[in-house]
């Protein structure tokens, strides 16, 4: 109804708004003097955090895009090896498992079939199971050792937004507390990192009044044929996220890919008119990232891409390159998707509205697959 919607247009938009408060409300309690605190993984058992020798990630979905997010933040902090792998193609590989691999599945309703089948295998097989999850008592995190629950609140708009930004908030959390007491992070730099984390949903607050340019440009796109995303590092499962979310919702051919592997194959896809979305690292992050996602802009421009930069505050090197930049404010590099993915979920569900779609109910999808 349209109370429940709280006054906005969907369930969608109302969900976008909420992408601030979904992190704040999942970091909420679990900080203590500066540093992450989850007494929810005590229930692993101990010695599992110092213990373990890999992590393996579950999940299906935007939940698996989260997922893709974690393993560059978990190794990176942690110093521990991570994987990141559908749900539905784990256990039918005969995974290599034991006693010291953490398999964390990502779940937003908690209830998918191909997730949950995969964490009982896992448990089977002597791994040690977390689950991240939406749900208060669904059923992956009862059959998981423990459970870390993101606090979004519910998401009923099909097309998940609001959860992963909350699912990757968790998954960052997770990787703090590792390398907290794996010893991985200096304190100083696990403080630094935790209040970056802390500061997000004040820049997503910003992050969201770029929402009426972006309905606009949607418009002048209702006729879109294809549109391709690029990102590099932990903008790379950003631009598979954003090019889900054109499919879902707007039944448009859409394709993410990581920046570096353009040349490689993608780039034969380039023709005159072409829309790129293209999410620029900082030019503030040592790495040379942003020189080489600037070039790969060059490219693309001179055979005729449309070029639309989500980019940040104060990053006049795109400017010349790029046929429309969407701001995001400053943010070290790890903290770049959970801004950078907002206006992609805005485009995704402007295009559709723009197409006269239901952004809630898209065709043939289900909040949650409860079957194989
Ligand atoms: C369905 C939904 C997706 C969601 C996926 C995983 O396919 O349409 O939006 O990402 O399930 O759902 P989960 O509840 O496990 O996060």
């Amino acid at each position: 109804s349209a109370a429940e919607k709280g006054g906005w247009s969907s369930f969608m938009a109302k969900e976008i708004s909420e992408e601030p408060e979904a992190v704040a409300k999942t970091i909420l309690g679990r900080v203590h003097d500066g540093l992450v605190d989850l007494p929810e993984l005590a229930a692993l058992g101990d010695d599992v955090l110092t213990g373990l020798d890999r992590v393996l990630i579950i999940a299906c979905g935007t939940a698996y895009y989260a997922g893709l997010v974690g393993k560059y933040a978990i190794e990176q902090w942690a110093r521990v090896p991570v994987d990141v792998e559908l749900a539905h193609e784990f256990r039918y590989r005969e995974p290599v498992l034991s006693p010291r691999t953490l398999v964390v599945s990502i779940s937003q309703s908690g209830e998918t079939m191909d997730t949950l089948m995969a964490v009982k295998y896992a448990r089977e097989q002597g791994a040690r199971t977390l689950s991240i999850c939406n749900t208060q008592g669904a059923t992956i995190p009862r059959e998981s050792d423990a459970v870390v629950y993101t606090h979004a609140g519910p998401e009923v708009a099909v097309a998940s937004t609001k959860a992963f930004v909350a699912q990757i908030t968790a998954i960052y959390l997770l990787g703090l507390q590792l390398g907290q007491v794996r010893g991985a992070l200096e304190p100083e730099r696990a403080r630094g990192l935790v209040a970056e984390l802390q500061a997000v949903p004040e820049k997503l607050a910003a992050v969201l009044n770029s929402g009426e340019r972006i309905r606009e440009m949607a418009k002048w796109m209702a006729d879109t044929q294809s549109v391709l995303f690029l990102g590099r590092h932990v903008g790379y499962p950003v631009a598979l996220e954003g090019a889900l979310k054109l499919k879902e919702l707007a039944y448009i051919h859409a394709e993410g890919f990581a920046a570096g592997e353009l040349k490689h194959g993608p780039i034969a896809l380039i023709e005159p008119g072409q829309v790129v979305f293209v999410i620029v690292p900082s030019p503030r992050d040592p790495s040379s990232l942003h020189a080489k996602v600037v070039s790969n802009i060059q490219e693309i421009r001179a055979r005729g891409a449309r070029v639309i930069a989500i980019a940040e505050a104060g990053d006049v090197a795109v400017l010349p390159h790029a046929d429309e930049v969407i701001r995001i404010p400053l943010a070290s590099p790890f903290f770049e998707p959970l801004l950078a993915v907002v206006p992609l979920h805005i485009f995704g569900m402007e295009l559709a509205a723009a197409k006269g779609l239901d952004v809630d109910q898209p065709r043939n999808l289900a909040k949650s697959v409860t079957v194989e």
